[in-house]
């Protein structure tokens, strides 16, 4: 069969200690492990696998890769063959380099980022068992996410330079992996430029997806809720918990997802999602979104453009020399850029935004917002 499904993203985080308590009481995860390294491994209560998300200690917020697992050990070796085929570059990591993980293959999209591919990972099954099994545990918290569902990426897209790393990417991980093309938006002249795709493996209206921006980045990565009522009871959650809203409930035209988004403590975009309006289909011809229904498609009610949703990421900036304490707006940051990458998230008005220098040594600082 080849890849399955996401297996697990890494991110980093700056506090652990409000990491864990997000990713805890706010998705409702449980923490299945911690390394001497000081990374913390989490799953949702409808997975069986030992984990999803892998939080790792940083003084920025971003992403270390995502992974998807593939059915078979020989999967891997066949995949190897077609991405090195296609001219990617792929480093095989021993069994134990994650662990509870076996052998990965590590490789870069089109757009940098990092992907990985592995077969196995300790089972530990769910809570619920598989006989006779309850349609949920008793000892559920917060959102109670079922599982994670899928990442979106930015990728650069600028058509005047000819740079398009959301259809570089696309068509990578079609001829290389067999994922099909499920929606893509189409913008520019004659509607010809790939600014967006979503790309399933499975029947869920994506299992990945690339949106087009400045930089490469990490939009956000999604968790997987049963029905609408469990998006509003998620949004209230969320309120309890003094979580930053992003977008409160509400229904996208794409995929017809039911949706949330939010901000992990660190500034790490998560999305509950919920509402399988469809299933995808191999041969289910591909939605095609135009560029003058571009807000309809990512917010169906209103059609309303949110420069939230394309402005703030978790992207890499050049490195401030900013003194300890000092706020600044994103375009001083800019302008005062050297060499070393921090990462950043923005709401796209600096007006509410601060930066907060993290460590006065490495001098990485990261642009917040308050709540
Ligand atoms: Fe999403």
């Amino acid at each position: 069969m080849g890849v399955m499904r996401i297996g697990h993203a890494s991110l980093k985080v700056m506090d652990m200690q409000a990491a864990v308590k997000h990713y805890t009481e706010v998705l409702g995860m449980k923490v299945t492990m911690e390394d001497k390294s000081g990374n913390v491994y989490l799953k949702c209560w409808d997975e069986w696998d030992r984990y999803s998300v892998i939080l790792t200690p940083s003084d920025q917020a971003g992403m270390n890769h995502v992974a998807y697992k593939v059915e078979k050990e020989s999967d891997l070796d066949a995949l190897k063959a077609r991405i090195e085929a296609y001219g990617v570059k792929v480093t095989e990591l021993p069994e134990g380099t994650l662990p509870a993980t076996g052998r990965m293959l590590q490789f870069k999209l089109p757009s940098s980022h990092e992907m990985r591919l592995y077969a196995t990972k300790e089972y530990v099954g769910t809570e619920v068992g598989t006989t006779n099994p309850d349609p949920w545990p008793d000892n559920l918290t917060g959102a109670g996410a079922h599982w994670l569902d899928h990442a979106l990426l930015m990728c650069e897209l600028n058509p005047e330079t000819g740079v398009n790393k959301v259809a570089e990417n696309t068509d990578f991980l079609i001829k290389t992996m067999d994922f099909y093309l499920v929606e893509q938006v189409m913008v520019g002249p004659g509607g010809v430029i790939q600014a967006a795709t979503w790309l399933t493996r499975t029947n869920t209206p994506h299992d990945i997806a690339f949106v087009g921006g400045p930089k490469a980045g990490i939009h956000h990565i999604s968790f997987f809720l049963d029905s609408w009522h469990d998006v509003l009871k998620a949004a209230d959650v969320m309120s309890k918990k003094k979580v930053k809203i992003d977008v409160a409930p509400t229904r996208h035209g794409i995929t017809r997802g039911e949706t949330i988004y939010f901000f992990d403590p660190s500034g790490n975009r998560n999305e509950t999602f919920a509402g399988l309006g469809y299933l995808a289909q191999p041969d289910r011809p591909v939605t095609t979104w135009t560029e003058d229904k571009l807000w309809t498609g990512i917010f169906y009610h209103t059609g309303d453009a949110v420069p939230s949703f394309t402005d703030v990421y978790t992207l890499f900036f050049q490195a401030c020399d900013l003194p300890v304490g000092l706020a600044l707006r994103e375009a001083d940051c800019c302008e005062k850029s050297g060499t070393t990458e921090i990462n950043a998230a923005s709401n796209g008005d600096s007006s509410d935004c601060r930066y907060r220098q993290l460590n006065s040594i490495s001098r990485r600082c990261l642009l917040i917002r308050g709540r």
